[in-house]
């Protein structure tokens, strides 16, 4: 089984293949790698009971993979380029060897600390170099990393730590975003104030700013890095294949965010193979993808896709409009950029900044475009694919999740056909099904249905950390045999799926995903706040924006109404960040509530999107005329903002 495709027949043959021998499929393509110990089994457990193992009795460490096999051929090309948020500053590179060597100094100083394999350390980090050396000498040691995305309140933060029981934090100072300082450390220390599981924070120095250190527990980087002894040689733990390799905490429709886990063996075979075909990387090739390495897309597609593909990968301290819109097109044409990999929302904020950011660069060097996260709509497909891509590269639309680990559905570089707003055709070894809402397929086309896999893959989840019940029920139980995604999709009359978004109370804001429980909780939290219910509505530039309803005490009135706005905003973005901030809050005497005491959300997902009149059944509504209270007021909010 050849690991890189090379042709639509090829991609054709390979997915005839894997599912007509499934392990002899996968055990092929796991073999293109290193392993500590071979292995014999391919794939054991079953999806029914959430049980599947890859690989089983063998041994691999991802970061041998990732960096020492590619000493030999590769040692002086550079792996990480990095690029500064100001770009008068100095950009930093490190070839194989330099990044092997950063990552064997640190992983020497982690074991210096007493690390030990298993034990938990949570990374909150800005977008430096450390935070890549971090996240991989974690994995050199066999430590868990979880990395927790630098815009986080201290209270997610808290949350994440104590529910990884994290042994360390490892932070900077402060972070640099735009012309914006986000402190780092400070929040740092108000999540731990009542943790007891954090022995030590490690902190990096990045703009020497304000920063208070706890005397035996906090160590400067720089002096754990001296201490650490021998900077060439850091013995790599060995790790069974189904051993953790990390924790990335993900919002599902319920509860708190969840401990999604990922182990070394399964995910290095599926991250390195889905990179190496979907962005058609060949050696000398720069890839950049712009995303946080405090998402999912960040570890497998800044991180471990790339150098398990031998590749040189961008990394950016930024944003896209520091410090004017053409900031990216002018990091692609700095770098001479091959494949660049962004999200939608970027994408369509970029275009309403016009195109004269994009034509005074020279992108000819770009030969793949990719689009990740949420679902891309066709005006900001075509605006992508002819003025960044100049009608000449394909774009592939991956569609994936925290939980699959890698892409799943998308085109393969310029191999695929192609069609705007549809993610295309799975991957080789991914097998995807629509159901309807009993669970039976639907096999004709051009019809829409809840999105499963039919059978396991590499990447899957293991669990969700500390509850695997909870990982059966979300994943495992909806659809016996299957994997779930929560997302609704459409094949198209030739098979291609247009993945259309989620169908659970989750809502996508700029490609990040959120709990509508999670939110309504933090409102909740709010003084004077009796009820709140959370609904996504269509936003131009985010995809989807959050919509709160929420009850009071009692009313309010002019300025009253504004502040208390205003207090409900600072409690969500104290419970979880800026990045979850309504873009709305109604206030509202009453929720549309069954008889058995359910918000029926459907309703307020209309009244969301400026739909006033098509509710459909309201019959099991236990109070009717709460409707039509609800849309007077949207309506006379409306008018006032228009
Ligand atoms: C959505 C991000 C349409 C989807 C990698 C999924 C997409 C959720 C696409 C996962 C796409 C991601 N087209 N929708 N190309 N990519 N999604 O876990 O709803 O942050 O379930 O992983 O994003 O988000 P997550």
């Amino acid at each position: 089984m050849p690991f890189q495709i090379d042709s639509f027949d090829a991609y054709l043959k390979a997915q005839k293949e894997s599912q007509s021998d499934p392990e002899l499929f996968w055990s092929g393509i796991a073999k293109h790698f290193e392993w500590q110990k071979p292995f014999t089994e391919v794939l054991s457990g079953e999806m029914r009971d959430g049980s599947v193992r890859w690989f089983a009795d063998g041994q691999i460490n991802i970061t041998e993979n990732a960096l020492d096999r590619h000493l030999k051929e590769r040692g002086e090309q550079i792996a990480l380029q990095w690029e500064p948020n100001d770009p008068s500053a100095t950009s930093r590179s490190f070839t194989y060897r330099e990044l092997h060597e950063a990552v064997s100094q640190f992983g020497n100083a982690l074991r210096s600390l007493g690390v030990k394999k298993g034990e938990r350390i949570v990374l909150y980090m800005p977008m430096v170099p450390e935070l890549a050396i971090a996240v991989l000498a974690c994995a050199r040691i066999g430590a868990i990393h979880s990395v927790v995305f630098a815009g986080f309140s201290a209270q997610a933060l808290s949350d994440r730590i104590e529910d990884a029981q994290a042994a360390m934090v490892i932070t900077a100072d402060e972070g640099m975003r735009g012309a914006k300082t986000v402190p780092l450390k400070s929040t740092v220390d108000e999540a731990l104030k009542e943790n007891t599981s954090v022995r030590n924070v490690i902190v990096k120095r990045v703009t020497s700013g304000k920063c208070t250190m706890v005397q035996k527990r906090d160590v400067w980087w720089e002096d754990v890095i001296e201490n650490s002894g021998d900077e060439s040689h850091c013995t790599p733990e060995i790790m069974n294949a189904e051993d953790m390799l990390f924790i990335l905490y993900t919002s599902g429709s319920t509860g708190k965010p969840k401990g999604v886990v990922h182990t070394h063996g399964g995910y290095t075979v599926y991250a390195g193979y889905s990179f190496a075909n979907v962005f058609q990387c060949q050696p000398g090739d720069v890839y950049w993808c712009s995303a946080d390495i405090g998402w999912i897309t960040g570890h497998t597609y800044i991180v471990y896709g790339p150098l398990l593909q031998g590749g040189t990968t961008v990394m950016f301290e930024g944003i896209p409009t520091y410090p004017d819109p053409g900031r990216y097109w002018a990091i692609c044409e700095k770098y001479k950029v091959t494949q660049f990999y962004t999200a939608p929302t970027a994408i369509r904020a970029l275009m309403a900044c016009g195109d004269e950011h994009v034509e005074r660069h020279n992108l000819e060097t770009l030969r793949v475009l990719g689009s990740v996260g949420e679902p891309i709509n066709e005006e900001a497909w075509h605006w992508y694919h002819q003025k960044v891509g100049q009608s000449k590269c394909p774009i592939v639309d991956t569609w994936w999740q925290t939980e699959t680990g890698g892409i799943m559905i998308s085109g393969l570089g310029n191999l695929s056909p192609q069609k705007p707003a549809h993610a295309g055709y799975p991957l080789p070894g991914i097998h995807p099904v629509l159901v309807d809402p009993q669970g039976t397929p639907i096999h004709a086309n051009e019809k829409e249905g809840l999105l499963c896999i039919e059978s396991p893959w590499p990447s899957m989840i293991r669990t969700t950390y500390g509850d695997h019940e909870r990982c059966l029920n979300t994943y495992f139980r909806p659809f016996p045999g299957r994997y779930f995604t929560g997302d609704g999709a459409k094949r198209d009359k030739d098979g291609m799926y247009r993945v259309i978004g989620r169908v659970d109370d989750v809502i996508n804001v700029s490609g990040h995903r959120f709990g509508t429980a999670e939110i309504e909780s933090a409102i909740n939290q709010t003084s004077g706040v009796i009820e709140s219910a959370v609904v996504g509505c269509e936003h131009e530039i985010k995809g989807q924006g959050i919509y709160a309803f929420v009850i009071c005490e009692r009313a309010y009135e002019g300025s009253e109404a504004l502040k208390m706005r205003s207090a409900i905003e600072a409690q969500v973005v104290l419970g979880i960040g800026k990045i979850a901030r309504p873009d709305r809050i109604q206030i509202v005497e009453g929720l549309p509530k069954t008889r058995s005491g359910k918000i029926m959300r459907r309703i307020l997902r209309k009244i969301a999107s400026g739909d006033y009149e098509r509710f459909g059944d309201t019959s099991t509504l236990l109070d009717p005329s709460v409707v039509a209270g609800i849309v007077d007021q949207a309506r006379h909010l409306q008018s006032r903002e228009q």
